[in-house]
């Protein structure tokens, strides 16, 4: 049975470092994608109070909408659309300091300010892709990117 993550204050990368294990406890001896990506969306919402955190996945050539925390967002993306759509065309993490300078950034919220995208690999083909939304201008930076990419790995796809 899972158990209350605790919140820990302290520098990006301290709070990374300290809910990794976590995130790891929690993934461990479980194979339910659903589950695990609902239960990584919720761990890093509840440390980092962003905006909105989650996945779209894969499905049809298309990404779908998968477990997230925060508001209603978009359902389907298209391949090269939006900030998810390039990280998926482009096989690499985005970091977006201002979603309006973003040519083609899909508004779920237009109090999102800032994102990051990073793809998620199986094979080395993207299957889907962890977005973090802001409120705030330029939240993100090589930290997030680093620790969100180990993140990602720790899920069984
Ligand atoms: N802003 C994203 C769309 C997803 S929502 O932010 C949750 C994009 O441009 O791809």
């Amino acid at each position: 049975m899972a158990e209350d993550l605790s919140i820990h204050q302290g520098t990006k990368e301290e709070q990374y470092q300290f809910l990794l294990p976590q995130i790891k406890g929690l993934l461990t001896g479980e194979d339910d994608l659903v589950a695990n990506m609902a239960n990584v969306a919720a761990a890093l919402k509840e440390q980092f109070n962003f905006f909105w955190v989650g996945f779209y996945v894969v499905k049809n050539g298309e990404l779908v909408l998968a477990p997230f925390q925060g508001p209603v967002a978009c359902t389907r993306i298209r391949k090269g659309r939006g900030v998810c759509g390039t990280s998926w065309a482009e096989n690499k993490t985005l970091i977006v300091p201002d979603v309006e300078n973003f040519p083609g950034h899909i508004a779920c919220s237009s109090l999102s300010k800032s994102e990051i995208v990073v793809p998620v690999r199986k094979d080395d083909e993207v299957v889907g892709v962890l977005d973090v939304d802001s409120s705030e201008l330029d939240s993100f930076d090589d930290t997030d990117a680093k620790y969100l990419e180990e993140i990602v790995k720790m899920i069984n796809w």
